[in-house]
């Protein structure tokens, strides 16, 4: 986090007086982190799988202008190697907007505990026993829509397979949050990927996606 936050103060010189709220106990940059998994059932062999997943396009940190965003690069490899349906979490309202703009509004959305409205739906969550959650770490954890779609979806009883990118945070605190939001699901190895490495990462994705017995 630490590296995080003094790049982003160079980035971003506005940024001396604020502190990120990511939890301090975060992975380091780019381990596949393990979470102890309360069983050992996957996966897609089982039950349909479904790829969950918010990711921003436009200008982004240390990658500069992206037609895809990182995590969606992460999200398609999974859906490639998987066959797991997907549904990407898009806000209604726009963040198109240049990075500095963005990590303020997603701040004071987080200080706030704003809940944006997304686009669309998943009806037919009930069919799905596992389900992958992919997403940019955003001050520490999941951009605020994350969690209009968390108060909307109840995901215990179902498997979670939580993957993130990021700059420095690793998961962040996405793990702990999705285990207080859902006590009954399941937790398998999550995955945390930097954005720079993205788009060179499909191996190490499959590797992790191998080794939860996909
Ligand atoms: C608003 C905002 C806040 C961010 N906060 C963090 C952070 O707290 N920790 C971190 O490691 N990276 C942070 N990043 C970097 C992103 O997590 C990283 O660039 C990610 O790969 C972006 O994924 P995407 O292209 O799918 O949106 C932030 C980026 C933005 C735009």
């Amino acid at each position: 986090m630490k590296i995080f936050k003094t790049l982003m103060i160079t980035a971003v010189g506005m940024l001396l007086s604020t502190s990120c709220n990511a939890s301090s106990d975060n992975k380091t940059a780019n381990d596949a982190a393990s979470e102890p998994a309360k069983e050992s059932t996957v996966s897609a062999k089982e039950g349909k799988a479904l790829i969950i997943y918010f990711s921003h396009a436009g200008e982004n940190y240390a990658v500069g202008n992206i037609e895809v965003g990182n995590t969606k690069i992460i999200a398609d490899y999974i859906k490639e190697y998987t066959g797991a349906d997907q549904f990407e979490v898009v806000a209604e309202k726009s963040y198109d907007m240049s990075y500095n703009e963005l990590i303020k509004v997603a701040q004071e959305e987080q200080r706030k505990g704003e809940k944006p409205a997304f686009k669309g739906s998943v009806n037919n969550m009930d069919d799905y026993d596992t389900v992958f959650i992919g997403t940019p770490i955003w001050w520490g954890t999941f951009p605020q829509v994350m969690f209009t779609f968390f108060d909307k979806y109840d995901l215990n009883g179902k498997t979670i397979i939580p993957f993130t990118t990021h700059e420095g945070s690793g998961l962040g605190s996405v793990v702990n949050d999705l285990k207080k939001l859902y006590p009954n699901a399941s937790f398998e190895k999550a995955l945390a990927t930097k954005g720079t490495e993205a788009r060179t990462g499909k191996d190490r994705v499959i590797k992790w996606l191998t080794e939860l017995g996909f």
